[in-house]
């Protein structure tokens, strides 16, 4: 039987952090499915605009090789519709998020997976803006 695989995130300034998490999410399964958030979600979560905008976000996650299928997460309180939706049998998220999805745990596997070290899209853009 196919295992569906799904999993979050903003994916702004794509970085190999990225590539690593959505590499082993679909190593866990047969079909990768990714929810990039919405350019207004992203606003409320992280309280900045992304750098890219959510059509270019999406459609950089979509060229993944590993991508099967993408959609734009509206709302951080929507995760078990989704799940269902895609008839998702493993949630991935990074261990930034440890514990806080283990609600479904009923309905799916939950696994949270280790950030690849010193990388991430506010350092980056620091970085970016000193100029170093
Ligand atoms: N991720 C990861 N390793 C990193 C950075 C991100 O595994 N070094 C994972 C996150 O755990 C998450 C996904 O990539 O599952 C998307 O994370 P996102 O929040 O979009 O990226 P960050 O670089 O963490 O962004 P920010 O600095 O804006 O929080």
């Amino acid at each position: 039987m196919s295992r569906t695989v799904i999993t979050f995130g903003t994916f702004d300034v794509f970085h190999v952090g990225h590539l690593r998490v959505i590499e082993r999410a679909a190593a866990l399964g047969d079909r990768l499915v990714v929810g990039v958030s919405a350019d207004a979600l992203n606003m409320r979560k992280k309280g900045r605009e992304p750098v890219f905008s959510q059509a270019e976000r999406l459609a950089i996650v979509a060229a993944l090789k590993p991508v099967d299928e993408v959609f734009t997460e509206e709302s951080l309180e929507l995760k078990r519709d989704y799940i269902r939706q895609y008839d998702a049998d493993v949630l991935v998220m990074g261990d930034d998020w440890q514990g806080r999805f283990d609600e479904f745990r009923d309905v799916c596997e939950v696994v949270y997976l280790t950030r690849t070290p010193a990388i991430s899209t506010t350092a980056l853009i620091e970085k970016i803006s000193a100029g170093s």
